[in-house]
């Protein structure tokens, strides 16, 4: 698997509590936009990120963003 699957063309917007979080690189997961262990046996491993204060974000649900885990709007080009 060259290329993350896609899992949807826009981002999931979070509110999220202060905490460690780990965003789904890889399209697999069952619990997205988060890691659930899915991607053993693939190329892709999870994005680790913190929240230090309450706040909403906006994860990429499309998997080909140059910033992750965030959107960057790369999702209007699939
Ligand atoms: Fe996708 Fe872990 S399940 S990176
Ligand atoms: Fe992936 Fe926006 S959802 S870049």
């Amino acid at each position: 698997m060259d290329q993350p699957e896609i899992d949807r063309k826009s981002p999931y917007v979070l509110d999220l509590a202060h905490g460690t979080y780990w965003w789904c690189a890889c399209g697999r997961s069952q619990t997205k936009p988060f890691c659930d262990g899915a991607h053993k046996n693939t190329a892709f491993t999870p994005v680790k990120f913190e929240i230090t204060q309450p706040a909403q974000v906006a994860l990429c649900g499309c998997k080909r963003t140059r910033n992750p885990p965030y959107c960057d709007g790369t999702h209007k080009q699939l």
